[in-house]
């Protein structure tokens, strides 16, 4: 078991990451509240883990809800459901939540945390590899609006993260290769180490060897965990955490929530971004190639769906957390391991980028 911190003053926690952490009591005791604990999840994870879970937190008599699977779910009508449920079992404010589940079901608990009766403590107990890697820690919370991905939430750290590699050997095909997605971006913003060891390594994480995930894990856990303590409101660094992510919020809305799942969105994000870069001269074409490369033997897309317009994107993309004084600013990769968060690109790129013209 190792465990790593996320130093954040009087809201700071631990990070467990270890084989078999989901089945061991005393990851979880400490950080629980005095009043009744409530795990939500989701009716893909609960059948699989949620008795394991249970099991782990006897003493404390967990009670359970678990809504629909799926990024198309994490809304507002699936957040009243765990609001009723709470409020109906008259859940008080001493309560603890746990989320048990991908990254809809953290950040739905997360943001349900945040709300409910002003503010109650919650942990992060991640079963696919994407939420593992990023979205469990750091305490962004949020569901989705019709207007855009994760526009209604707070930041609302949790009192422990409890990561349990094992999950994984359930997890589909699709969302492994959607968190490898979440991992390439580390190496690509901030750790070309990392980049190289996945170039030689991708293939025993899609065939889940464990201690390729757990070098990945904590690898990312350990990079996510710098930038939140440096800058937990996303005042700068932690901006860089969304490479890929302004064209891939954009393709998730505009196929539909769901549609491609959210680390497949950013892996096309990654590759645009990358575009965009090598356009203006900031990326070699050979780097480009091999983010490219990278990320299609992750078995994930380096290009947009066909479906998705040049002026979808442009709508969607304004709508972005990034933009400033209506001015959009975009993650750019500056050679691997290295990025930037610029609003002074080359809008030509962007527009050649976007309306697939040849390189
Ligand atoms: N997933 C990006 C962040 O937590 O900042």
């Amino acid at each position: 078991m190792n465990t790593l911190n996320v130093p954040l003053g009087t809201r700071s926690y631990q990070i467990h990451i270890g084989s078999g952490a989901l089945t061991q009591p005393e990851l979880f005791s400490v950080h629980l509240q005095k009043g009744a604990v409530c795990i939500i999840t989701d009716d893909r994870v609960g059948p699989l883990y949620l008795a394991k879970l249970e099991q782990a937190l006897a003493a404390f008599e967990p009670r359970s809800v678990a809504v629909p699977n799926g990024e198309r779910h994490k809304n507002w009508r699936t957040l009243d459901m765990v609001f009723r449920f709470l409020l109906k079992n008259g859940f008080g404010r001493d309560a603890t939540l746990v989320a048990l589940g991908g990254g809809v079901i953290g950040d739905l608990t997360g943001f349900g945390a945040a709300c409910y009766q002003r503010g109650i403590a919650y942990l992060q107990v991640p079963t696919t590899l994407l939420a593992q890697v990023d979205a469990a820690i750091g305490g962004k919370t949020a569901i989705n609006h019709v207007y855009g991905k994760n526009m209604i939430g707070a930041f609302h750290q949790p009192r422990a993260v409890v990561v349990d590699p094992g999950t994984l050997v359930t997890l589909e095909p699709r969302e492994l290769s959607s968190g490898l997605a979440e991992v390439i971006k580390y190496g690509l913003i901030a750790d070309e180490d990392l980049f190289l060891w996945l170039e030689g390594h991708v293939q025993e994480l899609l065939d889940r060897d464990l201690p390729a995930l757990n070098h990945a894990i904590n690898r990312c856990c350990e990079i996510k965990a710098a930038v939140v303590a440096e800058d937990e409101q996303e005042q700068g660094r932690r901006a860089l955490l969304n490479l890929g992510h302004t064209f891939g919020h954009a393709i998730e809305r505009a196929l539909g929530y769901g549609e491609w799942l959210h680390g497949e969105a950013v892996a096309a994000g990654i590759a645009m971004a990358a575009e965009v870069s090598v356009r203006m001269d900031w990326l070699k074409p050979a780097e480009y190639r091999r983010i490219c490369r990278l990320v299609e033997r992750a078995g994930l897309p380096n290009r947009p769906p066909a479906a998705v317009t040049p002026g979808q994107f442009l709508e969607y993309m304004q709508r972005d957390k990034k933009v400033r004084q209506g001015r959009q600013r975009l993650v750019l990769p500056k050679g691997i391991g290295q990025a930037v968060v610029s609003d002074d690109f080359d809008a030509d790129a962007l527009a050649d980028t976007l309306t697939h013209k040849p390189l």
